[in-house]
């Protein structure tokens, strides 16, 4: 199965996808990444490995629903079977949403539902928790929301900072991604977008 992956950023979450892709512990290849901004590190990786990569930039679209239209066309022009958001930092709306119900993964660094948004680990830290983390998730309409995949959580130490923290969850990250791709692509997770699986099937 071919995943499309959506990245604004570094893109090690994108790199940790291609390795299980190349290693076989992941049975999908990355057909596409396609990123909002052009000085996306990740574009560069996913080019030296001879993936087709695109950049729709979001500055170039008068209202957040042109971007929306735009991106989806763009995606669903690569074919995915599952869209992977990668470091993707753009909330996305109806006019994307819509195409891709039930075949869009979101990784968060945070142990969901806390802490949706920016900041994670220092909002975790400034509240004493004794955990940080990362969760995978299907994507529906609220930000950072939609049905928990798999979470990993990392102790925070008593002299922790944002900074090694989010090194540390960092590393959870790329190994829990894949491994919810796996279990997509392989058919072992029962979320079908809303819509119930059949009985059996
Ligand atoms: C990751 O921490 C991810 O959870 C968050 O943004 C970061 C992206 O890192 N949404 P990378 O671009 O995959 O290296």
């Amino acid at each position: 199965p071919r995943l499309t992956v959506l990245i604004s950023g570094r893109g090690s979450n994108m790199e940790a996808l291609l390795s299980a892709c190349n290693s076989g512990a992941l049975s999908a290849e990355i057909g596409c990444v396609i990123s909002n901004r052009a000085d996306a590190g990740g574009l560069k990786t996913a080019r030296d490995h001879d993936i087709e990569t695109a950049v729709v930039p979001h500055t170039e679209f008068p209202t957040r629903d042109d971007f929306d239209r735009a991106l989806a066309a763009r995606v669903l022009q690569s074919d995915p079977e599952l869209v992977v958001l990668a470091g993707f930092m753009r909330i996305l709306g109806v006019s994307f949403l819509d195409h891709f119900d039930g075949r869009l993964m979101n990784i968060h660094p945070s142990l969901l539902p806390k802490y949706p948004g920016l900041n994670t680990h220092q909002r975790a830290i400034d509240n004493g928790d004794r955990h940080g983390g990362a969760t995978v998730h299907y994507t529906t309409g609220e930000l950072d929301g939609g049905p928990p995949i798999i979470q990993a959580r990392e102790p925070i130490g008593p002299d922790d900072n944002a900074d090694a923290l989010a090194a540390r969850v960092l590393r959870l990250e790329h190994s829990i991604y894949p491994l919810a791709v796996q279990w997509h692509v392989t058919g072992r997770l029962d979320y079908n977008g809303g819509e119930p699986l059949l009985d059996g099937e």
